[in-house]
Parts: structure tokens; C-alpha cells; sequence
């Protein structure tokens, strides 16, 4: 695979589950990755993975969730690499409550990790792909693919504050791309809308829901059983399947696509 030969692409959350799947495909297909997180140890793990097999990519710590530190790492990336082609806005948290428990302080726990990370992402990524998209006006230029899920498109009890996050992601990253159309920087912005997918952050919501009795199933063997069914494919998603995509649209492949959203959901949105 060679189709981000020669492209710098940055990642955020790519300790595990989505983003370390996506990392590691990326660098597959010939990227450079830097890949962040707010997990250290787990992060230099992936970027060691991916240098033992022959590829390129190095750590950097990142709190999403921090303009000074995104500042710093955008700084840094223009200085090692001449900037960015790709970001890839990953990083998320799901936290299960019914509304009537919900604290204003849970609500922006996750407003913060879900939406304004890629607010941040946005603002200061652009900095580094404007430089590398502008020098490379004859080609298809830079790409910001941001993690949204079904439920921008769906919704489900227990969880008010991450639904509506991730309905403003898919917001976001229409009015992202309009703009940076309008601007002519050419750089291209999409959004990705997994279903259910098997990572860290699906076992903390099984189990979550279960406890909530959120879909009134108490035993979280039989909640993970119904949650797959709602799938017609009649499964979760492996995180390469949705890497797989995230790689279409970071890529030159999706040449035409800015503004829209692909949703990689084993039909949970068809139904
Ligand atoms: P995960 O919980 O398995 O991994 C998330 C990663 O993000 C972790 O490495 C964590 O350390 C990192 N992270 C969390 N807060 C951070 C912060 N403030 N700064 C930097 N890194 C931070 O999650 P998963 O499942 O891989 O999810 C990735 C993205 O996909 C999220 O945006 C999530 O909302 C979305 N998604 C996941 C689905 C699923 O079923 N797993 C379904 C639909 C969307």
C-alpha cells in the first residue's frame, strides 16, 4: 500500500482501540505517524509497533483537550516536518448517565474531550496542513478526517452529552470544510460514523449500560448480544474496519469528498 507515501499525519487518541488500529494501518500505506495521547505508555507502545515493522512514527504526549499543548505539538510538527497533510481527530470518551443524574461537570467532561478537541484540532492543525497543502497547490492537497459515531445520527438512552457531542463533530466538520474551501486552502475535511466498534471504550459501555439497565438488560453478556444484533451485519466492528476508511479519506482516494460523512455501521443506520 502506498497511498500516504511521503505524508505526515498526525493522530490524536492513538494509544488503542480506533486510533491505534488507524496508526498502524496509516503507516502501513506509507505515512509518517505521529501518533499522540494522553496515555504515554500505551502510545509509545503503538509507535514502537510500527518503527518494528518498518515504518515511521514517533510519540508525542497530547491532551486533546489543551490549547497550550496543541499549540506546542503544532509548533513542534512544523519545525521537525515542514508541518502536516494529514490530522486525524480520534480521540473521544463515552460516559453512560441518565439525564436527571447528569452533572453540568459530567457534561463538559465530555463536550470537552468530544468537541472541543476538535475544535482545537482544527484551529491549530490547520497551521501545519495550510503550510504543506499551499506548497502543493497542483495536488489534491491535506485532509481532516474527525471521528464522529451513529450516534451524531441516533439516539440513545443514557448517554445526552455524547450523542450531542458527536452531532456537533459532524456540524463541525461541515462548516470546517466550507470554510476551508471558501479560503482556498485546499484542505479537505470529513467526518467517519462508526456503529458499534470492539475497543476499550465498548467494553467500559456494555458494561456501563448493563448497570443502568439503559436498554432494561441488567446482564452485560446478554446487553453486548442485543447491542451486536442492532447491527444487521449482526456484529461489532473490528477497529481495522474502521481504519479502512479513515485511510480512504485521508487519502488522495477521496479526491472529491469534503463535508460528509461515512458511515461504517454494519447498517445500524439503515434499519
Ligand atoms: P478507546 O477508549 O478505546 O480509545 C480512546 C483513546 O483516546 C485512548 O487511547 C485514550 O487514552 C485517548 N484519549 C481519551 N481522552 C483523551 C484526551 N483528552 N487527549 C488525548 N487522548 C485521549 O476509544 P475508541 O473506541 O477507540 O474510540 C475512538 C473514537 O471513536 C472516539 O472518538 C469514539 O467516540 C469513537 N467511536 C467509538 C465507537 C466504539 O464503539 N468504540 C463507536 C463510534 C465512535
Amino acid at each position: 500500500m502506498t497511498q500516504l507515501k511521503d505524508k505526515i499525519v498526525l493522530i490524536t487518541g492513538g494509544a488503542m482501540g480506533i486510533g491505534a488500529a488507524t496508526a498502524k494501518l496509516l503507516s502501513e500505506a506509507g505515512a509518517t505517524v505521529i501518533v499522540t495521547d494522553i496515555n504515554a505508555e500505551a502510545g509509545q507502545r503503538i509507535a514502537d509497533a510500527i518503527t518494528d515493522n518498518n515504518a515511521t512514527a514517533q510519540f508525542k504526549l497530547l491532551d486533546t483537550t489543551s490549547e497550550e499543548q496543541w499549540s506546542t505539538l503544532i509548533d513542534e510538527c512544523i519545525s521537525e516536518y515542514g508541518g502536516l497533510d494529514v490530522l486525524i481527530n480520534n480521540a473521544g470518551i463515552f460516559r453512560a448517565k441518565p439525564i436527571e443524574s447528569t452533572s453540568l461537570a459530567d457534561w463538559h467532561q465530555v463536550m470537552d474531550t468530544n468537541v472541543d478537541s476538535v475544535f482545537l484540532g482544527l484551529k491549530h492543525g490547520v497551521r501545519a496542513i495550510k503550510q504543506r497543502a499551499q506548497e502543493n497547490q497542483a495536488g489534491y492537497g491535506g485532509s481532516i478526517v474527525n471521528v464522529a459515531s451513529i450516534s451524531a445520527q441516533s439516539g440513545t438512552p443514557c448517554a445526552l452529552a455524547y450523542t450531542a457531542s458527536k452531532a456537533a463533530v459532524t456540524h463541525m466538520t461541515k462548516s470546517a470544510a466550507m470554510e476551508f474551501c471558501a479560503l482556498g486552502y485546499n484542505i479537505r475535511v470529513n467526518a467517519v460514523l462508526p456503529g458499534m466498534v470492539q475497543t476499550p471504550m465498548l467494553d467500559t459501555l456494555i458494561k456501563e449500560m448493563a448497570r443502568l439497565g439503559a436498554f432494561g438488560i441488567q446482564d452485560p453478556e446478554q446487553l453486548e448480544q442485543v447491542a451486536a444484533s442492532m447491527h444487521p451485519i449482526g456484529r461489532f466492528a473490528e477497529p481495522l474496519e474502521i481504519a479502512r476508511g479513515i485511510l480512504f479519506l485521508a487519502s488522495d482516494d477521496s479526491s472529491y469528498m469534503t463535508g460528509s460523512e461515512l458511515i461504517i455501521d454494519g447498517g445500524y443506520i439503515a434499519r
